[in-house]
C-alpha cells in the first residue's frame, strides 16, 4: 500500500469524517482548535455533500468547500476528499425517477435517506462523473488534498429495467453463448431454460426458490457493477492526481462485495468497524476485521470510520466504557492499521444520526468522549514514528471467499442454521484465543508462506483453489479444513461424490455418505468434545480417526480425520475444543503463538519491532515479557513483567541499552 506519511509529516493518520454543512461557519474555529488539541491531523471531507456542492443540476457551489480545505491546510491537517456519489440530492430521484433502485418486487426505493441510487443507471453515473470531474480538477493542486475517498460503503441492490439490461451484457461476456449460461445455471430443472438473452431478469420474487445459478451470478453482477462505478470515479480523480491515493471503504466482511477484488483497485484500503461494546467477543470481532483488511491491503490499512461511543442502528445502543475506545484503537494499529478515524467528528444534533456518537459529542469539550479521544491523539503521536509503514507478520492463514459465501447461504440449503460468517469467525476465535496472528486469504492465493493455512467452510470451490490446496499440503504446509468444504463448483453444481475426488483423496476420505445438520443449539457429543451445528456421515479412506461421534446415528463414525498434514473436522467444535485442537495443529505445524503464558484475556501482537499487549478484561494483571523493553505509551521500563489494568495497553520496544 501507499504510505500514508504524508505532507505535513503525520505518519499515523487520526481523525474522522466532518460534515461541516450542518454547522453555521461560525462554529468551524472552535472545530479546528479542538481537532488541534486532540492531535487530529486529517478530516474526511464531503462524504454526503453532494445537494451542497450542486443543489440543483449542473450547479457548483464550492465556496464553503474551499475554505474549508484553506482552513485545514493552514492547521497543518490533511484532508481525505470524498467524491459525495452515495447520496443523490432529492432532484435526481425527482427528475430522473429511473436512478432510484427498485427492489425485488419492483417497488422504488425513494429518496429521503441516502444510498438511493441505482448502480447502472446511465443518468446517474452521468452526474456521478460530471460532479466528481469538477472536483477533482478543482482541488488536485490544493496542498492540503491527501487521499481521494470514492462513494462511501457500496452497497445498494437494484432489480430495475436498466439493472435488467446491464445484467445481461454481464453475464454475455461471462458466458458467451446461451447455451453456457443454461448449462451453468441448471435450468433444465424446473422448465427454467431461456431460449432468448431478452428474457433473463435480475432474481426478482417469485413464486417459489429462485435458481441459485441465477441468484449466484446476480451477487457477482451486483458487485462489479458497483465496482464499475467506482473505477469510474477512480479513474477521473487519478488523471487530476496520479500521485495522490485513492480509497473506498469496505463495510466490514459484509456480502455485498467481493473484497478481495476490489481491494486489488484501490491504493489505500480502508474499512469501518464498529464492533458492539456489549458484545463479549468485540475484541476478537475488531482482530478479525483488521487482520482480514490487512490481508487485503496485503500490509498497513486504514480504519476510515469507528465509533468513539453508542453507534444508533443496533437494537440496543451501548456506550464504550472508559478505556475501550482506547483499547480498540490501539488493537487495530496493532493489527496493521496506519489510520484510526471515526464517524465523525462532532455529533450531529439534527438527521438520523443525532444519536450516533462523535469524536466530540453532545458533552462537549468537557465530555469523557472528547477527552478520552484527545488521549488517544497525544498517544498515537507518540507511536506514530515506530509504527507505521511495518508489517504484522503471520503464519497462519484463514481461507475465505466471497463466492462461496454467495453460493452457501441460498434459499433450499441443508441447514439455515449455517450462517457462514458465523462459522469464519468461529475459526477466528479459536486461533486468536491461541494466541496467534493470522492472515486471511482467498483460496486461490499463493499459501506456501504460511505453515498453517484453515479454512472454516468453504462449500464452493473452483478447480483452481482445490489444485492451489493439494499443492499447499504437498509443499510441506499444514492444512485443516472444517465441515462442507468443496461440495460445489464455480457455477454450484454439487461435485461427483458431495466431495470433490482430489480433496478426498487429499483429507483421506473414500465415501461422504449424508450431511447431517444439526438442531439450533443442539450439539453431538464426539470423543473428548461436543460438536455444534452440523455433522457428517464419512467413510475414511487412508485416513486416520482422531476423534468419533459417540451418540446418535452417527455413532462410532469420525468426526476428526487426518491424513498426515490434511485435517477434516466435519462438525464444528465448541469453541473451546476448536482452540486447543487448533493450537495443538500448530504447535505441530511450528506455528508458534506471539507470547505464551499470558493471562486471560490479554492479547499479544507483534508489529515491525514492536510488542502490543491489549488487556481486554477489567481485573488487573500481571503480564510475564521475558527481557528488557520500553513502553512507548508511557514511556515506562519494563522488566521481567508488566502490570495491566483495566482495559490497558501497552507497546513495547525491546530495550538495547
Ligand atoms: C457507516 C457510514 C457512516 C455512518 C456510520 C454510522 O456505515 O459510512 O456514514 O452512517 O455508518 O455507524
Ligand atoms: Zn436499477
Amino acid at each position: 500500500m501507499t504510505s500514508l506519511y504524508d505532507t505535513y509529516g503525520h505518519r499515523i493518520l487520526f481523525g474522522g469524517d466532518y460534515n461541516p454543512e450542518q454547522w453555521p461557519e461560525e462554529i468551524w474555529p472552535d472545530d479546528i482548535r479542538l481537532m488541534a488539541e486532540a492531535g487530529v491531523n486529517s478530516v474526511t471531507l464531503g462524504v454526503f455533500s453532494w445537494a451542497a456542492l450542486e443543489p440543483r443540476p449542473g450547479a457548483r457551489e464550492f465556496g464553503w468547500l474551499d475554505r474549508l480545505m484553506d482552513l485545514m491546510h493552514d492547521h497543518r491537517m490533511s484532508v481525505v476528499l470524498a467524491t459525495p456519489t452515495a447520496s443523490p440530492p432529492p432532484w435526481m430521484g425527482a427528475r430522473h425517477p429511473e436512478t432510484l433502485p427498485r427492489d425485488e418486487n419492483g417497488q422504488t426505493v425513494w429518496y429521503g435517506s441516502r444510498q438511493q441510487f441505482c448502480a447502472s443507471s446511465p443518468v446517474y453515473r452521468r452526474y456521478a462523473a460530471a460532479l466528481t470531474e469538477d472536483l477533482a480538477a478543482r482541488y488536485a493542486a490544493h496542498p492540503a488534498l491527501r487521499m481521494w475517498h470514492i462513494n462511501n460503503e457500496y452497497c445498494t441492490f437494484c432489480w430495475c429495467d436498466e439493472t435488467a439490461g446491464h445484467f445481461r451484457r454481464w453475464l454475455g461476456a461471462r458466458y458467451g453463448s446461451l447455451d453456457a449460461l443454461n448449462e451453468a445455471w441448471g435450468t433444465a430443472f424446473w422448465s427454467q431454460r431461456y431460449d432468448d438473452w431478452a428474457e433473463i431478469i435480475p432474481p426478482r420474487r417469485a413464486q417459489y426458490m429462485r435458481n441459485p445459478g441465477q441468484m449466484l451470478d446476480f451477487r457477482r453482477f451486483t458487485s462489479d457493477a458497483l465496482m464499475e462505478c467506482y473505477l469510474a470515479e477512480r479513474d477521473i480523480v487519478s488523471r487530476h492526481t496520479p500521485r495522490v491515493p485513492v480509497t473506498t471503504n469496505f463495510m466490514p466482511f459484509w456480502t455485498g462485495q467481493d473484497a478481495w477484488k476490489w481491494a486489488e483497485q484501490e491504493d489505500v484500503v480502508s474499512v469501518d468497524i464498529y464492533p458492539d461494546p456489549a458484545d463479549a467477543w468485540g475484541a476478537q470481532y475488531n482482530a478479525m476485521i483488521g487482520d482480514m483488511t490487512r490481508s487485503q491491503a496485503r500490509g498497513p490499512w486504514m480504519l476510515m470510520e469507528q465509533a468513539a461511543g453508542p453507534v444508533n442502528w443496533r437494537g440496543v445502543n451501548h456506550p464504550k466504557p472508559r478505556g475501550l475506545n482506547r483499547l480498540w484503537s490501539l488493537q487495530s494499529v496493532a493489527h496493521g492499521a496506519d489510520a484510526i478515524c471515526y464517524f465523525q467528528w462532532r455529533q450531529s444534533r439534527q438527521g438520523a444520526e443525532k444519536f450516533h456518537s462523535a469524536m466530540l459529542t453532545h458533552a462537549g469539550e468537557q465530555g469523557r468522549t472528547y477527552q478520552e479521544v484527545k488521549q488517544l491523539g497525544a498517544e498515537l503521536g507518540r507511536l506514530s514514528e515506530a509504527v507505521a509503514g511495518t508489517d504484522t507478520p503471520s503464519d497462519v492463514a484463514v481461507l475465505h471467499d466471497w463466492e462461496s459465501w454467495w453460493a452457501d447461504q441460498q434459499d433450499g440449503r441443508i441447514s439455515t442454521e449455517v450462517e457462514y460468517p458465523d462459522v469464519v469467525r468461529a475459526w477466528h476465535r479459536a486461533l486468536w484465543e491461541a494466541g496467534l496472528t493470522t492472515d486471511f486469504a482467498h483460496p486461490a492465493h499463493e499459501l506456501g508462506r504460511y505453515r498453517l493455512v484453515v479454512i472454516p467452510h468453504l462449500y464452493l470451490l473452483t478447480d483452481a483453489a482445490i489444485d492451489n490446496l493439494v499443492a499447499y499440503v504437498r509443499g510441506g504446509g499444514t492444512l485443516v479444513s472444517g465441515f462442507h468444504t468443496g461440495a460445489a463448483d464455480q457455477d454450484d453444481r454439487i461435485r461427483a461424490g458431495g466431495m470433490d475426488v482430489r480433496l478426498r483423496e487429499l483429507f483421506g476420505i473414500s465415501t461422504l455418505q449424508e450431511w447431517w445438520p444439526l438442531d439450533a443449539g443442539s450439539t453431538v457429543e464426539c470423543e473428548g468434545f461436543r460438536g455444534t451445528l452440523w455433522s457428517e456421515e464419512l467413510e475414511p479412506g487412508g485416513a486416520e480417526t482422531v476423534a468419533r461421534y459417540q451418540e446418535g446415528e452417527l455413532d462410532g463414525l469420525p468426526a476428526v480425520l487426518r491424513n498426515g498434514r490434511a485435517w477434516y473436522l466435519s462438525t464444528l467444535p465448541e469453541p473451546g475444543a476448536l482452540r486447543d485442537l487448533l493450537a495443538r495443529v500448530a504447535a505441530d505445524a511450528e506455528a508458534r503463538p506471539v507470547l505464551t503464558g499470558l493471562p486471560a484475556g490479554v492479547e499479544a501482537v507483534r508489529r515491525g519491532e514492536l510488542l502490543f499487549l491489549l488487556h481486554h478484561g477489567r481485573q488487573t494483571v500481571t503480564v510475564p515479557v521475558p527481557g528488557r523493553h520500553r513502553d512507548l505509551l508511557s514511556g515506562a521500563a519494563v522488566e521481567g513483567s508488566l502490570e495491566l489494568g483495566r482495559y490497558g495497553a501497552a507497546v513495547l520496544r525491546e530495550d538495547v541499552r
